[in-house]
């Protein structure tokens, strides 16, 4: 080092009685961030301070009422900024919980679209006046690709982007939103809205979704993607969720009946999943519903009827499940949720236990998102109870009383 150093101060030296000053200055300052970096790399590397530093970014948040208790944390790896792209409302009607989890793929505004929006849309179903959740999540995981199209939708996803986007969404906004401004949010108005991206098919980027409901004794679990939601009841850990992943023989039949093929696992050779909100391009053939296009927001919807027994709930995005089985991760939460004060401290000594590997072989470094719900005993009632269930509507889903045994 000290050699290198004197080396350097020589070359310092002689550089200013160089006539090309300025070129020289460059240089050396380039070859002195190249020492640095590496020297940093070599000494700091094996001490572990990559696995301090992303301790600081992540974002925690707790809640609870009456029935329910939850904590999160989501991080976003080695990136320094924190994307929002998770839902939790203890209270989206006054006897209705809602959490989501929504992992992006080639960009991040997907994602966040679909935490701004989903439950609202969910809100806003039909269905959902009727007291059919099932059938309200599932009808607002296709809104959201709707919503997306068009100058609204662009405009909306400008929103969500980074400050250059957003500058021009406002703009555009200033100039060609029928009020000029976004006071009148009804979604049915979005339609309507008229401009240079009227003909906007969607953006490119893509995001999972994995979204709970709960309300009194019913679970409703809603799944598009490879994120999770796994229940521990008594202890054991059962998978409510099924990830879509090209393979599997449903998935490749309507991968293949809409036109497209799987290469390397990987939708048209690209995709490592095969149902995703967003990723418009590989929705576009005109002859074929929603539901069986190459990729699809389709969701599986489990409905689950909560007992007594039922210790916690779990989102997470496969960042997660990557590097702890489905078992593995009840068992964690277990040994830690008396001890820590906050839910939220739970997932975060599962989000650090989950990065820890990620030095060595570079797997972990992914961003990821993990919600806890415990629920308070007892589980309160339903009100109709007496084992009403609701009717099927024209949702497909699966009702599930005795939740699936876990796979993984
Ligand atoms: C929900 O809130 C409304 C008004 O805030 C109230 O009238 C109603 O009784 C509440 N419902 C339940 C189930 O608590
Ligand atoms: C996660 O990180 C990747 C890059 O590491 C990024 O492309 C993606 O948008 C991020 N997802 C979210 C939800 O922020
Ligand atoms: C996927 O592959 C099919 C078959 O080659 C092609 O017709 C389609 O346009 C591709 N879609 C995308 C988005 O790559
Ligand atoms: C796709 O994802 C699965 C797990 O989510 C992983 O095991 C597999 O290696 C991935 N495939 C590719 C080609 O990256």
């Amino acid at each position: 080092m000290v050699t290198v150093c004197c080396l350097l101060m020589a070359a310092i030296v002689s550089s200013f009685t160089s006539e090309n000053k300025l070129l020289n200055l460059l240089l050396i300052s380039k070859s002195l961030f190249h020492l640095t970096y590496s020297h940093m790399l070599g000494t700091f590397g094996r001490m572990g301070v990559y696995l301090s530093t992303p301790k600081t970014e992540k974002l925690s948040e707790d809640g609870e009422n009456d029935k329910l208790k939850f904590g999160l944390s989501s991080m976003q790896g080695w990136r320094a900024t924190m994307e929002d792209a998770h839902s939790a409302l203890l209270d989206l009607d006054n006897d209705t919980a809602f959490f989501g989890v929504f992992d992006g793929h080639g960009g991040k505004v997907v994602a966040k679209f679909c935490a701004k929006y989903l439950h609202r849309e969910v809100l806003n179903t039909e269905a959902y006046a009727a007291g059919d959740l099932g059938a309200a999540v599932h009808r607002a995981f296709f809104r959201m690709d709707e919503m997306m199209q068009g100058q609204r939708g662009w405009r909306e996803l400008q929103a969500l982007g980074d400050k250059i986007n957003q500058f021009t969404g406002i703009i555009e906004g200033l100039i060609w939103s029928p009020k000029g401004s976004d006071s009148n949010d009804r979604h049915n108005d979005w339609a309507f809205e008229e401009g240079p991206h009227s003909d906007f098919t969607g953006p490119n980027c893509g995001s999972t979704a994995c979204v709970a409901l709960i309300r009194n004794r019913q679970l409703i679990v809603a799944n598009a993607g490879d994120s999770r939601c796994v229940i521990s009841r008594n202890g054991q850990a059962y998978s409510l969720s099924r990830d879509h992943k090209p393979e599997l023989d449903a998935e490749r039949e309507r991968i293949q009946n809409a036109g497209g093929y799987i290469q390397m696992g990987r939708v048209n050779g690209t995709l490592n999943l095969s149902r995703a909100i967003g990723d418009m391009e590989f929705k576009q053939n005109k002859f074929l519903t929603p539901d069986k296009q190459i990729l699809t927001s389709n969701p599986d919807i489990n409905i689950v009827e909560l007992c007594d027994d039922d210790d916690f709930l779990v989102l997470a995005c496969d960042g997660i499940w990557d590097c702890m089985s489905n078992q593995q991760l009840v068992d964690f939460i277990h040994e830690h949720i008396n001890t820590e004060e906050r839910l939220s401290a739970v997932c975060e000594r599962v989000l650090d236990r989950c990065l820890a590997p990620s030095t060595m072989g570079g797997e972990g470094c992914d961003n990821m998102t993990m919600i806890l719900v415990q629920f308070k005993k007892p589980i309160t009632p339903n009100k109709d109870e007496g084992g009403a269930e609701q009717s099927a509507g024209d949702t497909e889903r699966s009702e599930t009383h005795a939740a699936e045994e876990n796979g993984s």
